[in-house]
């Protein structure tokens, strides 16, 4: 029930810091250590390699579970689109794991791929928030989100839980292998849970934000370097789908390529700067397009903050700034579709779980 709240979109993003303490709590062992069961551990210690399979956001957090599983557990993986990936299957390695992230477990779209790889006899885990769904019952393993039930057509908690989840599964994963891992993952999500909620606490801002760049805008762009990048990808995706703004996420340095000639006089762009590596490529980027006439509205983390930064959003571990920078962007994308009387739990044309191919 959505209570007091005008859309369960904005009870969902409420919801996220509790979400990831919960993940927390629900990944604990008796010793308190974060733990994934041992059948999936094995599972994943006896794969080469990990095939994500996802559609729409959970894509998107698939592109960042990637990171995780090679940078703490070492391992290569692929990610790929459901909808691709049945009639455009790459050469697999010689012992796949296939990884389907789903928030509700009947995407037909990565159904299709579960039922194509089980006829070849390859092992699937299902990353979703509702057990004894489909995907969930049809593969050999499950991890849950714990996210509770996500209403709202546009995904918000459960694409942070699956960041959560992934982290955790990578670095538990990690540390079994004796991975020189130099961090404690429970104390930086229960850091990030506070960064979250840190950013939810700035909704009049947000709202501020969206009503200053957004108000008369016929697209917008949203750019990033590295996870910044993928986080991009998925602002831009709650944008379409709930303001109908047309808006696309970018690698900055893909700009120059071809986009760059899409910027005109107000053009609003959305940049992301909390990846120290790249910190002074992105502003680079940023200094490109306000050059040509964009409304630029920079989020950027402390300790990389600038004058003149439009949001900053608190410290985090830099695996984990995905988490928080999302929380703007989905704050963003829901006051541009309030101004916009938009129907902000059930955009048009867009069904909650799409069950055709
Ligand atoms: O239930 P799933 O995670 O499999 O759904 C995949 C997509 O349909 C879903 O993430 C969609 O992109 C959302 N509406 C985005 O907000």
């Amino acid at each position: 029930e959505k209570g007091t709240y005008p859309h369960y979109m904005l009870k969902e993003m409420d919801e996220q810091p509790a979400v990831v303490r919960k993940i927390i709590q629900a990944y604990e062992n008796e010793n308190g250590d974060l733990a994934i069961d041992q059948d999936i551990l094995d599972a994943i210690s006896n794969a080469d390699r990990l095939y994500i399979i996802a559609a729409g956001t959970s894509y998107h957090a698939g592109l960042l579970g990637k990171q995780y599983f090679e940078k703490l557990a070492g391992i290569p993986v692929e990610v790929h689109i459901s909808s691709e990936f049945g009639y455009n299957m790459p050469l697999l390695s010689e012992k796949p794991l296939f990884i389907f992230i789903t928030q509700s477990g009947e995407t037909a779209d990565s159904r299709q791929v579960l039922v194509k790889i089980k006829e070849q006899g390859y092992p699937a885990l299902t990353i979703t928030n509702v057990p004894g769904s489909t995907l969930s019952r049809e593969a050999d393993y499950t991890l849950l989100l714990h996210a509770g039930p996500e209403i709202a057509v546009a995904s918000t908690k459960a694409y942070v839980a699956q960041l959560a989840v992934l982290a955790v599964a990578a670095y538990v994963k990690g540390k079994s292998e004796g991975k020189n891992i130099d961090f404690d993952l429970k104390t930086e999500l229960a850091i990030a849970a506070n960064g979250i909620q840190s950013m939810i606490d700035l909704k009049d801002e947000l709202e501020q934000i969206a009503e200053d760049y957004l108000k008369i805008a016929r697209n917008a762009f949203f750019i990033g370097r590295n996870a910044d990048f993928y986080v991009s990808l998925e602002g831009a995706l709650k944008l379409k789908e709930i303001s109908y703004i047309q808006a696309e996420g970018f690698a900055g340095g893909e700009l120059k390529h071809g986009t760059i000639a899409l910027i005109e006089d107000g053009t609003p762009v959305f940049a992301l700067v909390t990846q120290e590596q790249v910190a002074l490529n992105i502003r680079g980027n940023v200094k490109e397009v306000v050059a040509r006439g964009a409304n630029a509205c920079i989020i950027s983390m402390e300790g990389l903050e600038e004058e003149g930064d439009r949001l900053i959003i608190p410290k985090v571990h830099p695996i984990l700034t995905p988490l928080v920078s999302v929380i703007p962007l989905q704050l963003i994308s829901y006051y541009a579709a309030l101004h916009r009387r938009c129907d902000v739990d059930k955009p048009r044309n867009l069904a909650k779980s799409v069950t055709v191919e």
